[in-house]
């Protein structure tokens, strides 16, 4: 019998690495994981939904309501049987929201509904990412179970250069197999 596909929720925010999350998606779609995105209304400035609609074959949910009455498009439906959360690309904004358990969108009211790992990939500014809050913010999830993985260092698309950049895609998915695996 063929094994059932693990439910991924794939969060996109605010960051202008939004557009990794495209391959981010394709990528996991072929380790055979069934890929559902929820963007925050942020995220949708930088990519939009209809990319990682025809990617996954999902509907996309994003920013504060549901586009539309589907059972499984609202927070509650969408966490039901995921296996985890990934945010990837999280904006400082996000990850805050998260630390602070906001529920002012669909992401963030996913994230407090969710009875699964949650793992964030964060991307942002070096001196953002140094930032003591954003590191507070970081320690803050952890300290719950979040699993973090780390942005890398190099140059980043403001044109700085130090830590910051989101994580190679394949450490990523990596991260989710291990959560995966770990059951
Ligand atoms: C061009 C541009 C690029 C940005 N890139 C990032 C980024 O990589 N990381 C980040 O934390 N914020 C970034 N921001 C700021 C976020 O978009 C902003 O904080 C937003 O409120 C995030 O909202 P969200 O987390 O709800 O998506 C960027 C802003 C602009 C204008």
């Amino acid at each position: 019998m063929a094994k059932a596909q693990p439910k991924i929720l794939l969060g996109v925010t605010g960051s202008i690495a939004a557009y990794k999350a495209a391959e981010l998606a394709r990528l996991m779609l072929k380790r055979g994981w069934d890929v559902w995105v929820v963007m925050t209304s942020c995220a949708t400035q930088y990519v939009g939904p209809l990319t990682f609609r025809a990617l996954t074959g999902h509907p996309v949910a994003h920013g504060t309501f549901a586009e539309r009455e589907q059972e499984t498009y609202t927070h509650l439906g969408l966490t039901e049987g995921a296996a985890a959360l990934v945010v990837a690309p999280c904006s400082a904004q996000t990850l805050a929201r998260l630390a602070h358990g906001f529920a002012d969108d669909v992401l963030g009211c996913a994230a407090l509904a969710l009875d699964a790992p949650l793992l964030v990939a964060p991307a942002m500014n070096a001196r953002m990412w140094k930032n003591p809050a954003v590191q507070e913010n970081v320690a803050t999830l952890q300290r719950r179970g979040a699993i973090v993985v780390p942005p890398g260092k190099g140059e980043l698309a403001c044109g700085d250069v130090g830590e910051g950049r989101l994580s190679d895609l394949d450490a990523i998915v990596r991260a989710v197999a291990r959560v995966l695996a770990a059951g």
